[in-house]
């Protein structure tokens, strides 16, 4: 062939090969939207701001109407969740679970346009810091939503599913390979999986390495992201350089064990908190997801399942209302701060640029805080007992050892809490007015890594946009403008 031909060849296979690359990408990168906030952003400012990022999918805790309808014709597939505690009601009868259906999903895709694809049963239910609570009560409402699901003539489109913890696997010697279902719910495990296969539906299950070395300080941290292979697992002749894959192909194996070789598996969870613990940094969790998200946009599984993994992370948006009780980083799991803005360099392999797109139009309180008067003196008698108060109604979780407000002196520590609860209460002269020891100030008292936060309006729907544009007719649209582009560049 001719030079100039040769030439226009070889930027076509380029640009077929930079083409099919975008067209893998688009393979789908989920994300988990839990809604504990005291100030939520208002569901159509976070659906732009998950097309702006790039995300195919959403993961909910629960099924809000108001934020369903958000979704509606977003292009996002979305799996919904049923709490813990409907588990019970939905286990002793199916006209519950028909009920929830009606009520939870048909409504929603009939009349909204939402692309639910899964509805998860429980969240993590066999965790044993439950005690067995939910023991008896899952597994029949899985099996009554999956018959109401049958019945409203929507199997094939959404699947049930029921996440789970790591922690529902167990192996004697550590070895992936030597993997099972715990063996106290062996037998119940079992029985769900059959389930799950019969139905065609995915194994959900939730990873936490943060927690692996949290719970155990001789963990080897090196172990817990993907970047350093220092540690390593050989399990008889495949090396582990990670925890994530250790864990992933354990359940592979304990699938593989019982029959199931075959069934797909969703990541349920995935993430690496920035507050609220020594190891919880931004540093460490830009390294974890990074170092993931890496992986997962070149499409690399685990040594036992090579292939695209399937994968929401943990999670969008930090949650100032959820309970510490696992402790006080779990205020702190977000990819964006309360407010929607991002809270490091993270490329999702999507947009293709190298950063998190912040949330668009979001509307903050005043520019001022509430801080410690000059003339407080620690010594007030007052001063512990309002600083216990302000920090049991707000949120104090970035205050103590390895957090990001660590370095505060004690002056600084009382003025953070007294912020806190001044902003939680949308910044009413009366929440900063602790007796003779608050004032307000316009001067900004965060200092390097710690943030005095102002807080996001609350909620009204005047602050509610359309719900952007972008969507499932994006994709088509970017390939036609690509096409068009590459016919002009080659010409
Ligand atoms: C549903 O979401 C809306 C919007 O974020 C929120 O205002 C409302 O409190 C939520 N309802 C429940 C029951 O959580
Ligand atoms: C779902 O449906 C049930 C009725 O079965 C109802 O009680 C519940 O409030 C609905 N909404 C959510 C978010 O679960
Ligand atoms: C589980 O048991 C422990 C110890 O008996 C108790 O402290 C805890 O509150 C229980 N948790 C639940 C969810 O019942
Ligand atoms: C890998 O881990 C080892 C041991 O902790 C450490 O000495 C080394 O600097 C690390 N390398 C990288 C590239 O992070
Ligand atoms: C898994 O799938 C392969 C190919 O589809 C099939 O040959 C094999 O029998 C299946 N194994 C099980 C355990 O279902
Ligand atoms: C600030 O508060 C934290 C958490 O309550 C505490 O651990 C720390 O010692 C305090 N710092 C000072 C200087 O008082
Ligand atoms: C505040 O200080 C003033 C004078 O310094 C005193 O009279 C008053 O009782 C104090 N108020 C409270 C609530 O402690």
């Amino acid at each position: 062939m001719g030079f100039f031909k040769f030439i226009a060849f070889s930027k076509l296979c380029v640009a077929l090969l930079f083409l099919a690359e975008l067209v893998t990408s688009v393979g789908g990168i989920g994300v988990n939207w839990g809604t504990q906030a005291t100030h939520p952003l208002p569901p159509a400012t976070v659906v732009k701001m998950l097309q702006d990022n790039g995300f195919q999918k959403v993961k909910f805790f629960d099924a809000n109407s108001s934020v369903l309808s958000a979704l509606g014709k977003s292009g996002l597939q979305v799996m919904l969740g049923i709490p813990n505690d409907m588990l019970s009601s939905l286990a002793s009868n199916v006209e519950a679970a028909e009920s929830w259906i009606a009520q939870n999903l048909s409504s929603h895709i009939s009349s909204n346009g939402v692309d639910v694809r899964y509805v998860a049963v429980g969240n993590e239910p066999f965790l044993s810091t439950y005690n067995g609570t939910y023991l008896t009560t899952t597994l029949p409402a899985l099996q009554n939503v999956q018959a109401a699901v049958v019945k409203a003539g929507l199997s094939a489109q959404v699947k049930v599913t029921i996440p789970l913890n790591a922690d529902v696997l167990e192996s004697s010697t550590n070895l992936p390979s030597d993997g099972d279902f715990r063996s106290d719910i062996h037998d119940l495990m079992l029985e769900i999986v059959k389930s799950l296969s019969d139905n065609g539906a995915p194994f959900t299950i939730n990873f936490y390495p943060f927690i692996s070395l949290y719970n155990d300080p001789s963990f080897p941290v090196d172990f817990a992201f993907f970047d350093n292979s220092s540690s390593t697992l050989n399990d008889k002749g495949t090396v582990y350089t990670n925890v994530f894959d250790a864990n992933y192909d354990m359940l592979v194996w304990a699938l593989q064990k019982n029959g199931y070789g075959n069934m797909s598996i969703i990541v349920g969870e995935i993430g690496w908190p920035t507050d609220g613990d020594r190891n919880a940094n931004a540093e460490n969790a830009q390294r974890f997801n990074q170092g993931f998200m890496t992986r997962y946009s070149a499409g690399k599984g685990t040594p036992m399942r090579p292939g695209q993994l399937d994968v929401y992370l943990f999670s969008l948006i930090d949650e100032d209302a959820k309970s510490i009780q696992p402790g006080n980083f779990e205020r702190h799991w977000g990819l964006f701060y309360y407010d929607g803005k991002p809270k490091y360099e993270l490329n999702l392999g999507t947009s293709g640029s190298n950063g998190l797109v912040a949330a668009k139009g979001v509307a903050y309180l005043a520019k001022k805080w509430c801080v410690m008067s000059q003339s407080a003196s620690l010594q007030d008698s007052q001063l512990g007992p309002s600083v216990s108060y302000a920090c049991s109604h707000a949120d104090c979780t970035s205050l103590g050892y390895g957090t990001s407000c660590s370095s505060l002196s004690a002056q600084g520590n009382i003025s953070y809490a007294f912020n806190s609860y001044y902003q939680q209460y949308n910044q009413l002269d009366s929440a900063c007015q602790f007796p003779n020891l608050s004032v307000i100030t316009d001067s900004d008292p965060s200092s390097g890594g710690c943030r005095f936060i102002i807080m996001i309006q609350a909620q009204s729907s005047s602050l509610v946009g359309s719900s952007g544009s972008r969507g499932r007719g994006t994709v088509p649209a970017v390939l036609v403008s690509l096409l068009l582009y590459m016919i002009l560049w080659m010409s």
